[in-house]
């Protein structure tokens, strides 16, 4: 048909073959090319039925995202319906043969088909949501058709994919083919051909009553504002999936059109998309092409079973790695199995995992309190205390017992990795390995390039991150690495302004409105006041003198009051670990900046917000100048994954670009002159706001020139 698309036969049965490396994406050319084929195969005599199945890896995985950016910036509108009437429109019965994913229009091009066979394993999904947007070629129609309005709604406003073995039990595969698809697809196919075939579109027995969905759609819509808290597009979903059941097919595509283009050229689905591309982006790391060899990570060794050390120690677990487990002494061992086992028991409980798994799972983790057996390890993560003396002893130690091509990392979360390196006689295999709290949950990965780090060990690490289900950012090793050294000036301007008048729940409640998971403060009571504070005192004397520093949560933490651990911190936490407002909070502070002179004033929560945000933005831009950070999107999807920035708003710097870099650079400019040196605007971010380009612009040259 053309170079995307093939048509063969059977003898009697006509195979349409889609081949778009690498995951079937219907680019221009497809559909034009499986239209064609379906015209000749209606035209040839001989031919009694189609079977539509995808070459390599997978069916269909979706409309291809790259057009997206092509429509919404004037480029033409190719919509998919047409294509999809023209199959089910089709005198010969279209068999669809699923293997790997059929996802968005993928599924959207499946359900068109007369049926659907599929191997087992194969994912079926709307996930369109994930990108800001709804089904655009008639999934919002034709999935409640097959499967009823309640699972349809599930699954275009959650997005989550479903496996074919699932898909079966409600109707949206009508067959399901061990082994050899193709082969039990043609024979199905030959099974159904003459019989009449059902048009999807024709298929109302599903639909239900308007009372019963009614009840579908409010809980629908209360999950949605719940679960996805700020997104646009699973409402709009819902909404399109509402309009299908009380109007026809063709009017219900209409509504289903205009919700579709309302959400793509939003700024939520620019952002998600960038997000989409970005996670991908960060894989790829100029000076470490991807033929670089990687080596074997088959077995590993944890030292240190504590709070990072355990979690850790499951990441390998779950991905099947078998792992050692060190600690000092058999109590501090006992402790951290203990958590481990607690953790997995509340996975059991949740759903998230079977038993069985689990005790699969903890055969994998083998306790030790010596380094005999790290001879055989391919890789050790060290999580021992923070603390350079202890990190090096404990570097050499495993320098002495690993074998050499071992890769030795560290969890290190604020000390320098080349110093660490030093103490070793192969400082090329030394790298960072900063996993974010709790390690087992949390999806982002900053992996620290130490000055003699290899590009093996780099390109290992970053590809055991997918691995391990993570998501791996490489970094430069400068303090707090990217994601930290940005909180730092976050959370300091969060303090200025309670110092200077903002109640803390104001500021916590202007930044979740924002769209963060949470609040400064809150997050700074979860993971322990007290640590930022052991930090500051250590770096106390690198601070300039005459410089503004906040002191309220180094009071609170001189008051043992360290946030959730003790009951108390910014906020007064009940036995449920309940956040309640603390009034002797606000006392204090407000007699302590009286005390240090700080004018009282009422704050905005558009100042929260600009203070908060811009001043990750104005350092995000400082790392990128200085190279600690390779692209502005990696900042971004440290963000997003570390620190529970909004998806929907793409990360600091995307959003930065959004709302304007000249606009950001003007705001942070009055900040600079109302606050002093702190806000001295980032040098990068003044050049690209007099040139008039956006961070994305910087990438990109960034790319072009490498
Ligand atoms: N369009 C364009 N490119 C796509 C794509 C798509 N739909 N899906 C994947 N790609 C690209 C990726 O960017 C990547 O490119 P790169 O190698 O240059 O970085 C390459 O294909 C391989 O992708 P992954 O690295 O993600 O491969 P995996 O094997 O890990 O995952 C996948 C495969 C599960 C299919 C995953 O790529 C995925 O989830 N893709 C997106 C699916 C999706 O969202 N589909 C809906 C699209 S919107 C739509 O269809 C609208 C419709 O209703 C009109
Ligand atoms: P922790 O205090 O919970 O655990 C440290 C563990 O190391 C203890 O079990 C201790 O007995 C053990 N240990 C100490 N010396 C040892 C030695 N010589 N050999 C074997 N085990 C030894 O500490 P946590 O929070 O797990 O931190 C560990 C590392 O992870 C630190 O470098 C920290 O900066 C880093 N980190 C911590 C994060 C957090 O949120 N807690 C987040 C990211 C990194």
């Amino acid at each position: 048909m053309n170079n995307l698309v093939r048509l063969t036969k059977d003898k009697d049965v006509a195979i349409i073959t889609i081949d778009n490396p690498p995951v079937n994406a219907l680019s221009p050319g497809v559909p034009e090319g499986i239209s064609a084929a379906i015209d000749e195969i209606n035209g040839d005599s001989d031919a009694k039925a189609a079977v539509v199945i995808g070459a390599g890896r997978t069916f269909v995985a979706g409309a291809d995202i790259k057009e997206f950016a092509k429509m919404t910036s004037g480029g033409p509108r190719r919509g998919l319906l047409p294509l999809l009437l023209r199959i089910e429109d089709s005198g010969k019965p279209v068999v669809m043969a699923i293997h790997g994913t059929a996802f968005g229009g993928g599924l959207e091009l499946a359900m068109a088909g007369h049926y659907r066979v599929a191997s087992p394993a194969a994912q079926v999904g709307q996930p369109e949501v994930k990108l800001g947007i709804i089904p655009g070629a008639g999934g919002t129609q034709r999935l409640p058709r097959l499967v009823g309005v309640a699972k349809a709604v599930e699954m275009c406003a959650e997005g989550k994919p479903v496996f074919a073995r699932e898909a079966a039990t409600f109707g949206l595969i009508d067959r399901l083919i061990e082994g050899d698809l193709l082969a039990g697809a043609v024979s199905f196919a030959r099974e159904i051909a003459g019989k009449p075939a059902l048009k999807t579109q024709e298929r109302t027995e599903k639909l239900g009553t308007a009372a019963e969905n009614a009840a579908i759609f409010a809980a629908a819509r209360d999950k949605a504002r719940k679960k996805q808290r700020g997104l646009k597009a699973p409402l709009a979903a819902i909404d399109a999936v509402e309009a299908g059941t009380g109007l026809s097919f063709e009017e219900g595509c209409q509504a289903e059109a205009k919700l579709f283009t309302e959400c793509l050229f939003s700024d939520q689905s620019k952002a998600l998309i960038h997000v989409f591309f970005g996670e991908r982006e960060v894989a790829k790391i100029p000076d470490i092409p991807k033929e670089t060899p990687v080596l074997p990570v088959n077995r590993v060794a944890v030292v240190g079973s504590g709070t990072m050390g355990g979690g850790i120690a499951m990441v390998f677990a779950n991905a099947g790695i078998p792992v050692l487990l060190k600690d000092v002494d058999e109590a501090a061992l006992d402790l951290g199995m203990g958590k481990i086992r607690k953790n997995y028991a509340s996975s059991v409980q949740r759903g998230r995992f079977t038993q069985a798994f689990v005790d699969e799972r903890l055969q994998l983790i083998t306790p030790v309190l010596n380094y005999d057996a790290f001879s055989e390890v391919d890789m050790v993560v060290e999580a021992v205390f923070e603390g350079m003396a202890l990190k090096k002893t404990v570097l050499a130690d495993l320098d002495s017992a690993c074998r050499r091509g071992a890769i030795l990392a560290t969890n290190t979360s604020t000390l320098n990795i080349d110093e660490i390196a030093g103490a070793t006689s192969r400082p090329e295999a030394v790298i960072g390995t900063h996993f974010f709290s709790p390690a087992n949950v949390m999806r982002l990965l900053e992996i620290v390039r130490g000055k003699k780090s290899s590009k093996e060990v780099i390109a290992t690490c970053m590809q055991l991150s997918k691995k391990l289900g993570k998501i791996g950012v490489l970094v430069g090793n400068c303090r707090g690495f990217v994601g930290n050294r940005m909180f730092g000036p976050y959370r300091r301007e969060a303090q200025f302004l309670i110092e200077e008048g903002a109640e803390v729940e104001a500021v916590d409640q202007a930044l979740v409105e924002f769209g963060n998971a949470m609040g400064p403060m809150a997050t700074g009571d979860l993971a322990g006041l007290d640590v930022g504070w052991r930090i500051r005192k250590e770096y106390r004397h690198l601070e300039k003198p005459g410089i503004r520093q906040p002191f309220a949560e180094d009071r609170l933490c001189e008051m043992g009051r360290f946030g959730q651990k003790t009951g108390k911190g910014w906020y007064r936490y009940d036995e449920n670990r309940r956040a309640n407002a603390d009034p002797e909070v606000t006392a204090l502070v407000r007699k302590w900046s009286a005390d240090a002179g700080i004018p009282q004033r009422q704050i905005s929560t558009a100042e929260i917000v600009d203070r908060c945000i811009y001043a990750l933005v104005n350092e995000g831009a400082r790392i990128l100048q200085e190279g600690y950070a390779l692209r502005a999107v990696d900042i971004d999807i440290i963000y997003l994954n570390g620190y529970g920035f909004p998806a929907y708003r793409g990360g600091p710097m995307w959003h930065a670009d959004t709302v304007g870099v000249q606009k950001v650079y003007q705001r942070i400019c009055e900040f600079h002159q109302q606050h002093g040196e702190l806000w001295a605007p980032a040098p990068l971010l003044q050049r690209l706001a007099e040139t008039g380009k956006t961070f994305a612009e910087f990438d990109k040259e960034q790319v072009a020139a490498a």
